[in-house]
This record gives structure tokens, sequence and C-alpha cells, in this order.
């Protein structure tokens, strides 16, 4: 469905993502994990038009989208949701839930509708329709940014870092939230630091190290993989992977 074939992208000074191809079928869950640098929020911006690739292809549905805007990405049906505090905290969770809709404004009884199955989506839109967005718990913020995203109907959402700053419980309501969406037929595309939570949401995970994808397979698999495991979760995760490129100096690994 979505596909990255030999990307190189970068910032001006020189290409961070070296040769980077992905594949995310319909309907998976895929998360990206590796240490601070790496590039995965890179392929994320790749992906949904705030960067140009300076080479290779990304195409979804098998059509090129490696050329179009931003907002062109956005109609073919790829969302990403924004970093946090990206709510107007002194408006309603509706009206923050409605500007997702901008997109779609003109069209009265599409938005209405669209509105509706967004309620019935994340039920905390409906509950907490009324209330300034500011005075939700961060956990319920995460969850109505990424409602808002849903105004669109996606057919594949972007996220970096979901767990951010949530505590146990509220990320437990976030992980549910993506595991329904993606129930429900949205495909997932996520970087997370918290290796532990992503890869145990996640249906394949990619780990990535210096700009270029490492490893890739079933997320059982990425889990159980010897030096993953060793490095991210729980033993000796002192040191993080070595970085091929030691012109950046030492590189932290946070889990
Ligand atoms: N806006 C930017 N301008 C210049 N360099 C950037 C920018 N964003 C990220 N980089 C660089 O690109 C590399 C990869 O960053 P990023 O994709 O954010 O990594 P990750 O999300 O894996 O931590 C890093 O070396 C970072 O310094
Ligand atoms: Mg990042």
């Amino acid at each position: 469905m979505l596909s990255l074939k030999a990307v190189f992208a970068g910032y001006g000074g020189g290409n961070v993502l070296q040769s980077v191809d992905l594949e995310c079928a319909e309907q998976t869950i895929t998360c990206i994990v590796g240490p601070n640098g790496a590039g995965k929020s890179t392929v994320l911006r790749v992906i949904s038009g705030l960067l140009r690739p300076s080479a290779g292809e990304i195409t979804m549905d098998g059509q090129a989208i490696g050329d179009q805007a931003p907002d062109e990405i956005l109609r073919r049906g790829i969302t990403q949701v924004p970093q946090s505090h990206a709510l107007f905290p002194a408006m309603s969770v509706h009206e923050n839930v409605l500007m997702g809709g901008y997109l779609i404004r003109k069209n009265r009884r599409l938005l209405r509708d669209r509105l509706e199955l967004v309620r019935e989506r994340v039920p905390l839109v409906a509950e907490r329709a009324h209330d300034h967005a500011g005075n939700l718990s961060g956990g319920q913020r995460r969850m109505v940014e990424i409602a808002r995203c849903l105004m669109l109907d996606p057919k594949v959402i972007l996220l970096d870092e979901p767990s951010l700053g949530l505590d146990p419980r509220s990320l437990a309501g976030v992980a549910d939230l993506i595991h329904s969406l993606n129930q429900e037929g949205t495909t997932v595309l996520l970087v997370e630091q918290n290796v532990r939570l992503g890869l145990g949401l996640a249906t394949h995970g990619v780990v990535m190290e210096g700009g270029k994808v490492r490893l890739t397979g079933t997320a059982a698999a990425i889990k159980d993989d010897p030096e993953i495991a060793a490095l991210y979760l729980g033993g000796t995760r002192a040191s993080p992977i070595p970085q091929n490129t030691p012109s950046t100096g030492p590189e932290t690994t946070s889990v």
C-alpha cells in the first residue's frame, strides 16, 4: 500500500536517509525503532511531504507521491498526527476536531457525517465535546489529536512517538485507540522510543540506524532478535547501537 524504495533525503547538509526501503501492507501496524538521530522522524516527514526526497521512489497504492505537496498527500489518504501540543487549548474538543476537516469544509454533509464517525471511533470526542482542550489530561489530548486526523478518514496514519510524556494509564488508552483504528482498517506507521510498547502494538517492526534500515520483520521476530532484546528490552541497555557515522558524536538511546 505504502512503499519507499531506495529513498534518500536530508536537510541541506547531505542526506540523512541513505537508501531507505520500507513497505507497509494494508491494515498492518509498522513500528520504526532505533537510536536518536537514526532518521525515524525523517522517514515520516518524507512520506507526509514535509520533506522532499532527493532520490528514490515513494508510492501509495502504486502511485508515486514523492513529488507531491503535503495537502495532496493528505488527499491521497495519508495523514500525520502532529507532535504533542498541537491542540488549541482555549478551544473546545469539538472545535479542535472540526479543524481536522478543513479540506472538506465546503461539503457540510460530509463534514457532519465524518464528525459522527469520529465521535463513534473516539468516544472521548463526544463525551468531552464542550470542554476546553487545555483541560484534558495528556493522554486525552493525544487521543483528540488522533481523532482530529480521522476527520479526513485516512487510509494511513503516521504517528511520531505517540507515547511521549504519557503516564502508563494514558499510554494504555492511546495504545487501545491505535489498535482499534487498525482493526477498523487503518494502516498505521509509527515511531516509538518506547520499544516494548511500540513493538507490542505493531504487527511489523523496522530497526533503523544511521539513516539506514538495519532490520525488518514481524514485530515478534524483532522483539525476539537477541541483539535488539539486549539493546532495548532490558538486560544490557547501557550502550546504544554503535553509530556508523562517527562525525555526529555519541548518540544516546532512551527507552
Ligand atoms: N530540521 C532539521 N534540519 C537539519 N537537520 C535535521 C533536522 N531534523 C533532523 N535533522 C537531523 O537528521 C538526523 C535524523 O533526525 P531524525 O529523523 O529526527 O531522527 P530520529 O527521529 O530517529 O531521532 C539527525 O542527525 C538530525 O540532527
Ligand atoms: Mg524523532
